[in-house]
């Protein structure tokens, strides 16, 4: 599945991200692609909102991770850019345990940890288009998504 969003302002993306944390739950996984300053960490802000968390979720990069617990779910943030470089080896960051915890999961530079990452996550792609202007691009083969991909084609493409 896939399906494309444009949006307009970091409100449209972070309004984006709320939406979309209604559709998660235990374990969902969401990885996030696109350049420095595309917009991942404010996507997550959203989702954060979303789901609750008061705190303000800023960049994790000289973290990795980051988790902000809340019932019911968790938002465990990571961001893999400082492990370009760093021998497999030593990228196990716990991945797996938190993954299994009670929430859900949002991963920036994911293809630096890409062996950690299972199935069945949701691939977001933010594009910069212009000023302000951002491409989103949602795509996943987990069929657990349908009722979210179903929602984004009724809200935004009608
Ligand atoms: N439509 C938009 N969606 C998201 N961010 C936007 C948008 N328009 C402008 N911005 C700005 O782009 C920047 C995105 O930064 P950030 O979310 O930290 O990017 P990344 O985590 O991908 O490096 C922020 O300064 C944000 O205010
Ligand atoms: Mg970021």
């Amino acid at each position: 599945m896939e399906i494309q969003i444009k949006t307009h302002s970091k409100e449209e993306t972070i309004k984006l991200g709320k939406l979309i944390s209604g559709f998660l739950s235990r374990g969902s996984m969401i990885t996030l692609t696109g350049d420095l300053g595309a917009g991942k960490t404010t996507f997550t802000k959203g989702v954060g909102a979303g789901l609750g968390i008061e705190d303000d979720i800023n960049s994790p990069t000289f973290n990795i991770l980051k988790c902000y617990f809340h019932k019911p779910l968790s938002l465990y943030h990571i961001d893999a850019y400082r492990l370009e470089d760093v021998a497999p080896v030593q990228k196990n960051i716990g991945l797996e345990e938190v993954i299994e915890g009670d929430g859900v999961c949002l991963i920036e530079w994911p293809m630096f940890i890409k062996e950690f990452i299972p199935n069945g996550s949701l691939n977001v792609d933010i594009h910069l288009v212009a000023n302000d202007e951002r491409l989103l691009t949602f795509s996943t083969n987990n069929k657990g998504f349908t009722g979210l991909f179903e929602k984004l084609e009724e809200k935004y493409h009608d």
